[in-house]
């Protein structure tokens, strides 16, 4: 075999109702099921070329050499894919991401989605959506959510085969658009993966997790009736609720920054004020905000009044990852 190669792109997500918690953390088996919309246009375009004549995996990622564990990562990533193929060729991977480096917006969704579908492509294998979902959720857990397109839902599954992530409604069912105020642009301090492992030792993740099912239900029905002040209310809760979480772990995880909670104040405000918006913040301090096509404009106005803001990137519903010609 030499010089299989393919090209995909996937689009970041942002989830509605969040994961945070694995029952194995190995195989990324979620504690609860989440919902997330995909961020169309902020995307990451993965090139794999699987080479015969290399001796090991090279990652070059926006241009630059990696080395060390993201490299390590992405090899036993890419393992999984060689094992299914019976191959044990080496791949150089190339990727890029199309949002401005380091605007704190979590690439790992988009990255390990492209990846999946270029490897899997690259190496001829033949895979429903479900299971290249199943594959790339062994690289982030939120990359399952980036495979399929529109509004998507994550089944945590009751085994590694029913834990995958399919579509709930496509882009065009509702145009919402996630307005994103960037506040801090540097990595955060502890990742996503390191800080789902102490999700368990905060008293309030039992709560969180067993109460997730009736948040998820509210959460579908509100996206299936477009019914925004359902989403908001759910949305909002469960933003709250995963950070509640955060900050109660040992060692505690206090991601937001002073400016991320005035945006949220600002946002409740906007919302009693009659503009459809609600927000909603990952593991980080930058601050989603949900809102209809019909909101963005006065919301913008109000955002770039607030100083500490650094960036404002706006996304509308995306497609599912793709493969693209390579150039
Ligand atoms: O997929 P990971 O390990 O990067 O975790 C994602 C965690 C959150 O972004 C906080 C929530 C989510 O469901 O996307």
């Amino acid at each position: 075999m030499s010089n299989l190669t393919a090209t995909a792109v996937a689009n970041a997500n942002i989830a509605f109702i969040k994961y945070w918690g694995n029952r194995d953390a190995a195989l990324r088996l979620p504690s609860n099921g989440s919902i997330s919309m995909n961020l169309g246009g902020l995307q990451t375009r993965t090139t794999v070329y699987f080479d015969s004549s290399l001796t090991a995996d090279t990652l070059t990622l926006n241009g630059q050499r990696a080395t060390g564990p993201a490299l390590e990562r992405v090899s036993a990533f890419l393992d999984h894919f060689r094992h299914r193929a019976g191959v044990q060729t080496h791949a150089r991977v190339e990727s890029e991401n199309n949002f401005p480096m380091g605007a704190g917006i979590a690439s790992s969704a988009s990255a390990f989605a492209a990846l999946a579908l270029a490897a899997a492509s690259a190496l001829d294998l033949n895979l429903s959506e479900s299971q290249l979902s199943r594959l790339a959720r062994l690289g982030s857990g939120s990359a399952c959510r980036s495979v399929p397109g529109g509004f998507v839902e994550w089944h945590m599954g009751d085994s590694e085969a029913g834990s995958f992530a399919e579509t709930i409604a496509p882009p065009s069912h509702w145009p919402l658009v996630d307005v994103i105020a960037v506040v801090q642009e540097h990595h955060k301090e502890v990742g996503s993966f390191q800080g789902q492992q102490l999700a368990h030792t905060s008293p309030f993740q039992q709560a969180r997790v067993e109460s997730a099912e009736e948040r998820l239900q509210i959460c579908r029905a509100a996206i299936q009736q477009r019914d925004f002040d359902a989403l908001a209310r759910v949305v909002e809760l469960d933003s709250n609720m995963l950070h509640a979480v955060m900050c109660t772990s040992t060692p505690p995880l206090l991601y937001w920054q002073p400016i991320s909670l005035q945006l949220m104040k600002e946002v409740i405000h906007l919302r009693e004020q009659g503009l459809p918006v609600c927000y909603t913040l990952d593991a980080g301090p930058n601050v989603h905000i949900l809102c209809e096509p019909s909101a963005v404009s006065s919301l913008r106005e109000r955002l770039v009044q607030i100083p500490g803001i650094l960036t404002i990137l706006t996304a509308h519903p995306g497609g599912p990852a793709r493969l693209v010609k390579s150039t």
